[in-house]
């Protein structure tokens, strides 16, 4: 099953691409998570993407395309994958599209994540994200285990630096610019589905799983 998350930064994505590649035994690749531990390695590549991620920009299509061209071509992505943060321009959709028809496969399906702005804000500032795996928690509605320690791994959690408030209305901006003209790319493909996100996150696995299972 070779699966897109779509939605606006803090929609979820992370959070039920994470559900859907453990009960599929798929790889979840995020290009956010990619960038985040290129950075922690200290590469020119994360430190290139760090300086358009702190300021709630995207980092440019030819640092992010052949990243996940070559990562899907990886002997564990041949049973399918999810990609989470990938596309996210017109150009990286098409970029897929492409590469995938050379090896004749399509996208199965496009999951777009739907929340509104309103409730993006007061999520991301609750937001915290594991500095080992990178599994996301949020205080109110998705507590860890131990304050402050991943459940996962045992690592600490943070608050990322892109989640300040003005770093998030940048991202929502640049979200409504450029990347949610997907929405309407993946209709036209027949693929799309679309989740309320609002729902608990409980309740957005089960739709998820349902559309996956149909
Ligand atoms: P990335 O890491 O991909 O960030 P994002 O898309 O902005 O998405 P987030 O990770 O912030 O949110 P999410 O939707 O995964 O939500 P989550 O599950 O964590 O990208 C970061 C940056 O990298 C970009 O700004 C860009 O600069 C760069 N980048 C990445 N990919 C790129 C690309 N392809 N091209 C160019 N640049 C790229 O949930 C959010 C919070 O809400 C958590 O606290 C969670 O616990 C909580 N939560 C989840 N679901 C619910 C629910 N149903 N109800 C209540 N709370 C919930």
């Amino acid at each position: 099953m070779k699966i897109i998350m779509l939605g606006a930064p803090g929609a979820g994505k992370g959070t039920q691409a994470k559900k859907i590649a453990d009960a599929y035994h798929i790889p979840h690749i995020s290009t956010g998570d990619i960038f985040r531990a290129n950075l922690k390695e200290g590469t020119e590549l994360g430190l290139k993407a760090k300086e358009y991620m702190d300021r709630g920009e995207l980092v440019p299509d030819e640092l992010t395309c052949d990243l996940v061209m070559d990562r899907i071509q990886k002997d564990d992505a041949k049973e399918g994958f999810v990609l989470d943060g990938f596309p996210r321009t017109i150009p990286q959709a098409e970029a897929l599209t492409e590469a995938l028809k050379k090896i004749g496969q399509v996208m199965d399906i496009a999951i777009n994540v739907d929340v509104p702005d309103e409730n993006i804000i007061e999520r991301m500032g609750g937001r915290r994200a594991c500095v080992g795996c990178g599994a996301t928690y949020h205080i109110v509605t998705v507590p860890p285990k131990t304050e402050g320690k991943c459940d996962r791994c045992g690592a600490d959690l943070i608050l990322r630096d892109d989640d300040k408030p003005e770093t998030v209305k940048k991202r929502l901006e640049v979200y409504h610019a450029q990347t949610q003209p997907l929405i309407d790319y993946y209709e036209k493909q027949g693929i799309l589905k679309t989740v309320d996100g609002t729902k608990a996150p409980a309740d957005v696995e089960a739709d998820i799983f349902g559309l996956l299972k149909a």
